[in-house]
């Protein structure tokens, strides 16, 4: 009776509180799935992964961060979050996205549904904090608590917004600082769980157990919490107590790795048309991106042990993914993101939580504009008008059912070619075209993007096949079409077999998806 008085009155003080599951994402910056980029993330994988659903085809909808992050925060495609590259004047957490697009994104969702205790900390869009977008005293609408990083994914001296203040940070290591936000967080509950139960033992004899207590309350009370890793980004530095780790490795030699063929856009066989003989900076690269990402391995085991000392590991979805995928020497294009093949779009995604399966691989596809409505879906929020405006469709039932990709299932993939607004390829100064960019000296000049490198893709799974379709616009209207289960390695352009009506097929599939716009995009 006590018991059911005290539920009472917990629901009293704190409003409607059906039983909601606490979310936490977790988004790392660049890293790959496909180049051992799940290599250093041991734990990860047994505490997370191997705890739920492992995806093995889970893609981003834009290979370049500010753009992929802007989906993954509003459930919408790139062209209808206006964000279509990493500058300002691309929307990237411009005053326009700031006014549109933020109060519609899932955390501010979450808290005027659901009153969720929101947090987010680390990387957030690329132009964040920028002066002429509100500086760092702008903290993006539906967060209580905000640790947002200045710019791009860096690893020492670097900025926080702390709640719009801004804080700098000389020779902490970010990864760690982002867990040691974590257990500030964790001293937030505690201290409003003391406050309560202060006003409780005023009504009710001492005798309830603060166990109890500590649970109840804290099952009502769900939290949204994001916390965004620089890691594995350049300028990939590890933690100083990994700077010994995995001696000796070399870059991954797929069977794409320095393959030159005819079948790939301007920008890939443009020189140096192979790589050379020595690409030990590509090796020292992915030695770098694996050390770095221990220390986010290691972050996710802190926030798994922490949540089990708290007995929230029940109640909560764990998801871990990146924003986009990344390459090193595929097609001889040396190191980055920006491109349509599997190495850049494809992305790691583990969810663990409350119902969903152990130890299981999900095989149907699933891309990041899927990712909002599948966290409302997870907060049991349903129906809402936001919902329907959003692109992406929620996967949390899928992921309870399995099986082989349906006729349904399909991924659309959109890309704005950057041009050079800034540096001017001052090592690489035989390279004058202000329309391509991305060309340093430590890639041997060879140039990773340009204007004309804009594409869309879409990734069919109809009658057992996986087809790939990939549009540019440029000034051939070049198309690359793979067949992913007979080439996985995408070395085959074979866009000449395919007759008209498969041409029109994917070419109408592909208008669809560049206009479509909430439900419309489910077809
Ligand atoms: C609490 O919210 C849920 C769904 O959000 C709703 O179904 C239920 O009726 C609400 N209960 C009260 C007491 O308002
Ligand atoms: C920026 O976003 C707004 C709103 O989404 C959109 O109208 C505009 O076209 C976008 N700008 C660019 C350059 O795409
Ligand atoms: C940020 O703001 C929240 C309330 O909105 C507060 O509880 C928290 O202590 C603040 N965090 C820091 C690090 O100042
Ligand atoms: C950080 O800045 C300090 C000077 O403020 C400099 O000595 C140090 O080398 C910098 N660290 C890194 C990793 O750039
Ligand atoms: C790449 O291919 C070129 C041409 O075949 C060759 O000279 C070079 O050694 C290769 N580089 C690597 C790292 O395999
Ligand atoms: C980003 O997009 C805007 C709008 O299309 C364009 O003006 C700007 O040059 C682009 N930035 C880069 C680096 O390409
Ligand atoms: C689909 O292809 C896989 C091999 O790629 C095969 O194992 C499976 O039996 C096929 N399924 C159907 C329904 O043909
Ligand atoms: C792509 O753009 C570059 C730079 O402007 C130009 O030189 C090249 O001809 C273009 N290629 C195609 C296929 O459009
Ligand atoms: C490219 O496609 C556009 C419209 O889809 C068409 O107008 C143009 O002629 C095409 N160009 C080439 C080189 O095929
Ligand atoms: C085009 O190719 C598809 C698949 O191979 C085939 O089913 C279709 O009949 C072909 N259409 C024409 C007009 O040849």
């Amino acid at each position: 009776m006590f018991i059911t008085l005290f539920l009472l009155l917990l629901k009293t003080i704190s409003g409607n509180t059906s039983l909601s599951a606490n979310v936490i994402l977790i988004i790392t910056d660049d890293q790959d799935v496909l180049l051992n980029g799940l290599k250093p993330m041991s734990k990860t994988v047994k505490l997370l992964g191997n705890k739920g659903v492992i995806f093995e085809n889970a893609y981003t909808n834009s290979p370049i961060c500010c753009p992929s992050r802007s989906t993954i925060l509003t459930g919408k495609y790139l062209h209808n979050t206006g964000v279509v590259n990493n500058s300002l004047s691309g929307n990237c957490s411009s005053v326009l996205w700031q006014k549109m697009h933020e109060p519609h994104s899932v955390a501010p969702i979450l808290k005027k549904h659901k009153e969720y205790v929101t947090f987010y900390s680390g990387k957030y869009l690329n132009q964040y904090g920028h002066k002429s977008a509100g500086g760092t005293r702008h903290v993006p609408e539906g967060y209580d608590w905000w640790i947002g990083l200045k710019g791009n994914s860096i690893y020492y001296n670097y900025t926080l917004s702390v709640n719009g203040t801004a804080k700098y940070f000389n020779d902490e290591y970010l990864t760690d600082i982002l867990v040691n936000f974590l257990f500030c967080f964790y001293f937030l509950f505690k201290a409003i769980v003391n406050e309560i139960w202060l006003s409780l033992v005023v009504l009710f004899q001492k005798e309830y157990s603060l166990d109890f207590l500590n649970q109840k309350f804290i099952t009502q009370t769900p939290f949204f919490m994001t916390i965004a890793t620089p890691a594995p980004h350049q300028p990939f530095t590890p933690a100083n107590r990994h700077k010994k780790s995995f001696p000796g490795t070399k870059v991954i030699h797929t069977p794409s790795f320095n393959f030159s063929s005819k079948g790939k856009h301007w920008i890939v066989g443009m020189p140096p048309k192979t790589l050379p003989e020595d690409v030990s900076e590509l090796d020292k690269f992915q030695k770098l991106r694996m050390q770095s990402l221990l220390a986010v391995d290691e972050l996710v085991e802190s926030i798994i042990y922490k949540l089990e000392t708290l007995n929230l590991l029940k109640s909560t979805f764990l998801i871990f993914t990146s924003d986009n995928g990344y390459h090193l020497g595929q097609f001889t294009q040396p190191y980055d993101k920006r491109q349509p093949y599997e190495t850049d779009i494809k992305i790691p995604l583990m969810i663990r939580g409350p119902k969903i399966k152990k130890k299981s691989i999900f095989k149907r596809p699933v891309s990041l504009v899927d990712l909002a409505p599948t966290i409302l879906e997870m907060a049991n929020i349903k129906g809402t008008d936001y919902q329907y405006q959003m692109d992406g469709k929620s996967f949390l039932k899928n992921i309870k059912k399995f099986g082989e990709p349906s006729e349904n299932d399909k991924v659309f993939v959109e890309y704005f070619g950057e041009t050079n607004e800034r540096e001017f390829h001052e090592e690489c100064d035989f390279i004058t075209d202000p329309d391509v960019s991305h060309c340093t000296q430590d890639a041997w000049c060879k140039c990773s993007d340009s204007k004309n490198n804009t594409f869309t893709c879409v990734i069919t799974f109809l009658n057992n096949k996986s087809i790939k379709f990939c549009k540019f616009q440029d000034n051939q209207n070049f198309t690359e079409v793979y067949d992913l289960k007979t080439d996985p390695y995408e070395l085959h352009n074979i866009f000449e077999n395919f007759n008209k009506s498969l041409r029109k097929y994917y070419e109408e599939l592909l208008e669809t998806f560049k206009n479509c716009k909430g439900n419309q995009c489910n077809f």
